[in-house]
């Protein structure tokens, strides 16, 4: 194969390892991710606990700390819930750690909920 064929294949395949290599969030397919929460179990209230116990202590209370991302920020409505889902399931960084093990998916859909009133 000659280099005049092989460079665009080299540079496709090093401009997605970049890609791949730059995430540190959310998948493009974590804002498809649907609430499987019944209208009895999707109230913020619920997830409020359960933030308070799990997510406050680098977050703060009111979701605003300086150590890690602020929850209340404007940016984060940008984010999709089914992503704020991702991140707590999974993760981000280096120093979030992921809650898969220690929350049902339940708690954490709740959570998400939580996390969108403090943002309001
Ligand atoms: C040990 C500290 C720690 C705990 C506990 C923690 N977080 Fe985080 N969180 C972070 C840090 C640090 C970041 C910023 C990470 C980065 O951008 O690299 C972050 C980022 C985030 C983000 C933004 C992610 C993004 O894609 O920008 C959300 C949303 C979030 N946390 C929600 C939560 C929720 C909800 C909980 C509780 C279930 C929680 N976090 C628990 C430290 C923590």
């Amino acid at each position: 194969m000659s280099t005049r064929f092989l460079l665009p294949i080299l540079l496709a395949f090093g401009v997605y390892a970049h890609d791949a290599h730059g995430k540190k969030t959310s998948p493009p397919s974590a804002k498809l991710l649907k609430s499987p929460l019944t209208t009895a179990q999707a109230r913020p209230e619920l997830g409020k606990a359960k933030y308070e116990q799990t997510c406050a202590a680098c977050h703060g209370t009111d979701g605003k700390a300086k150590s890690a991302t602020d929850l209340t920020d404007h940016k984060m409505h940008s984010m999709k819930d089914g992503e704020i889902y991702w991140v707590i399931t999974n993760g981000v960084g280096k120093t979030m750690p992921a809650f898969k093990a220690q929350l049902t998916e339940t708690e954490r859909w709740q959570i998400v909920l939580y996390v969108r009133q403090l943002a309001k």
